[in-house]
C-alpha cells in the first residue's frame, strides 16, 4: 500500500503554504508514481473553532498511525487571549509530546541565488549544507525542580538541567544515523567544562560513537565554541548534536546564516515504528504570519523543503527529496522571489501560488 500522511494545515498562512505542497505531493502520484495515502485535518486554532480543543482525540490517533505528519502553522490574534490549556500551540505541544519527537532536526542550507541574504559574507555561507539536531524533549526547559520559589526575603527562579543516559542515548543516535546519510561526520556540542549534564552527555555520545558507529568521524565541541565556530566557518560542520537549550539557540543562529524564515524547514522525529520508520512531524520553522495571511503574499519554500525531508528521513527517497531541492534551487536561480526574498530591491515579487507552480514547472523540467 502506499506511504501514509496526515497533513494539518493550521492557521493563518499554513493553509496557504500547504495548497502549494498539495501540488507537489499531487505531481510526485502523477509523474513520479510516487503516490501517498493523504488525509487532511485540523489543528490549532482552526480545530479549537470547530471543536472546543486544539487538537482532537481523533487527529492525534490518526497522527500516532500514518508514516508522517506534515504541518503548516498555527496561531493567530484571534487566539491570544484563549486560556492557556487551548492555545493554538498546545495542539502542536501535544503532537510532539505524545509522539516522543524527541530529535528536532533543523538544516541550514544556502542556496547560492539568495547567499546575498545571510548576515555573513558571501563567501562563508555559499554552499553551506549543515544539519543541527536538536534534544526537544527534555533537559533545562522540562526538568524538576522548577519555579519561582520563596528564599528569606527574597524569590529565587529555579529550573533544572536534567539528561538521563538514556535521553542521551537516543538522541545521539539520531545525530549518528543522520551522519550516516550524509557526511559521515558528526559533532558533539554541550558545556563539559562546566556542566555535570554535559560531562555525562560527552561520555554517552562518545560511548555509542565507539560501540555502535565507529565508521562516522566524532568531534566534541563546548557549545559557546560552537556558536563561535558557526560565525566563523560554519561550512567546517555537517551534522551537529546538541541538547535542548543549546540547540535552540544554535539552530536559531544557524538559520539566519542563509536567510528568511520563509526557507526554513524542520522536522522532529521519535522512535522508529514496527515499520522502521521514526516517528515524524514535519513543519516549517516560521509561524503563521497573521501580517501577511489571507493576501497571497506567503512563501510556500519552507513547508515544501519540509516535504523534501519527508522524502529523505520517512520514505528513503533520497533521490526525489534531492530533485525538489534542486527544483527550488532552479525557481530562485531564475529570480522568483516572494516578497519576504525581496528586501529593499524594487522588484516586484510572486504570489505563493506562482512560486508552487514555478517549482512544478521546474519539476516537470527535471
Ligand atoms: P511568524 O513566523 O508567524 O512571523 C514572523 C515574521 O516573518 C512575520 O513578519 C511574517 O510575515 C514573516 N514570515 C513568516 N513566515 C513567512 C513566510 N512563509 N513567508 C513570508 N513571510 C513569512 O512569527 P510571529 O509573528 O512571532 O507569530 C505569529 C503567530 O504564529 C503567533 O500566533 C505565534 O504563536 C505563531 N507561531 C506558530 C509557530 C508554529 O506553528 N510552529 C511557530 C512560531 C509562531
Ligand atoms: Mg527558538
Amino acid at each position: 500500500s502506499n506511504p501514509s500522511l496526515l497533513i494539518l494545515p493550521g492557521d493563518g498562512i499554513g493553509p496557504e503554504v500547504m495548497a502549494e505542497v498539495r501540488k507537489i505531493i499531487d505531481w510526485y502520484g502523477a509523474k513520479r508514481d510516487l503516490a501517498f495515502d493523504v488525509s487532511e485535518d485540523l489543528v490549532g486554532g482552526c480545530a479549537y473553532d470547530k471543536h472546543g480543543t486544539p487538537l482532537h482525540d481523533d487527529t492525534m490517533a490518526k497522527a500516532q498511525e500514518v508514516d508522517a505528519v506534515l504541518l503548516g502553522a498555527v496561531g493567530g490574534p484571534k487566539y491570544d487571549t484563549l486560556d492557556f490549556s487551548v492555545k493554538p500551540e498546545r495542539g502542536l505541544l501535544r503532537l510532539r509530546k505524545e509522539m516522543d519527537l524527541y530529535a528536532n532536526l533543523r538544516p541550514a542550507q544556502c542556496f547560492d541565488a539568495l547567499a546575498d541574504f545571510s548576515s555573513l559574507k558571501k563567501h562563508v555561507v555559499a554552499g553551506l549544507d549543515i544539519m543541527i539536531i536538536r534534544e526537544l524533549t527534555s533537559g533545562v526547559y522540562f526538568g524538576e525542580p522548577r519555579g519561582i520559589f520563596k528564599e528569606g526575603n527574597e524569590r529565587v527562579g529555579i529550573n533544572t538541567q536534567r539528561y538521563t543516559e538514556s535521553e542521551i542515548e537516543r538522541v545521539a543516535r539520531s545525530g549518528f544515523e543522520m551522519a550516516r546519510k550524509r557526511g559521515n561526520k558528526l559533532c558533539s556540542m554541550e558545556k563539559a567544562n562546566v556542566m555535570e549534564s554535559g560531562v555525562l552527555w560527552r561520555e554517552v555520545v562518545q560511548r555509542i560513537g565507539d560501540t555502535e558507529y565507529p565508521d562516522v568521524e566524532l568531534s566534541h565541541m563546548y557549545a559557546d565554541a560552537g556558536a563561535m565556530q558557526l560565525t566563523r566557518w560554519p561550512k567546517q560542520f555537517d551534522v551537529i548534536v546538541t541538547d535542548n537549550l543549546f540547540g535552540d539557540l544554535l539552530s536559531d543562529l544557524a538559520a539566519m546564516l542563509t536567510g528568511s524564515l520563509g526557507m526554513l524547514p524542520s522536522a522532529s522525529l521519535g522512535a522508529p515504528m514496527a515499520n522502521g520508520r521514526p516517528k515524524a512531524l514535519y513543519e516549517p520553522v516560521h509561524g503563521s504570519a497573521p501580517d501577511i495571511a489571507g493576501q497571497g503574499k506567503a512563501n510556500p519554500i519552507a513547508c515544501i523543503l519540509s516535504f523534501a525531508m519527508a522524502l529523505r528521513y520517512s520514505f528513503d527517497k533520497g533521490d526525489e527529496a534531492t530533485r525538489l531541492e534542486k527544483a527550488v534551487e532552479k525557481v530562485l536561480a531564475d529570480g522568483y522571489r516572494t516578497a519576504d526574498l525581496l528586501g529593499e530591491e524594487g522588484r516586484s515579487p510572486v504570489s505563493t501560488s506562482q512560486m508552487g507552480d514555478a517549482v512544478i514547472a521546474a519539476l516537470d523540467a527535471s
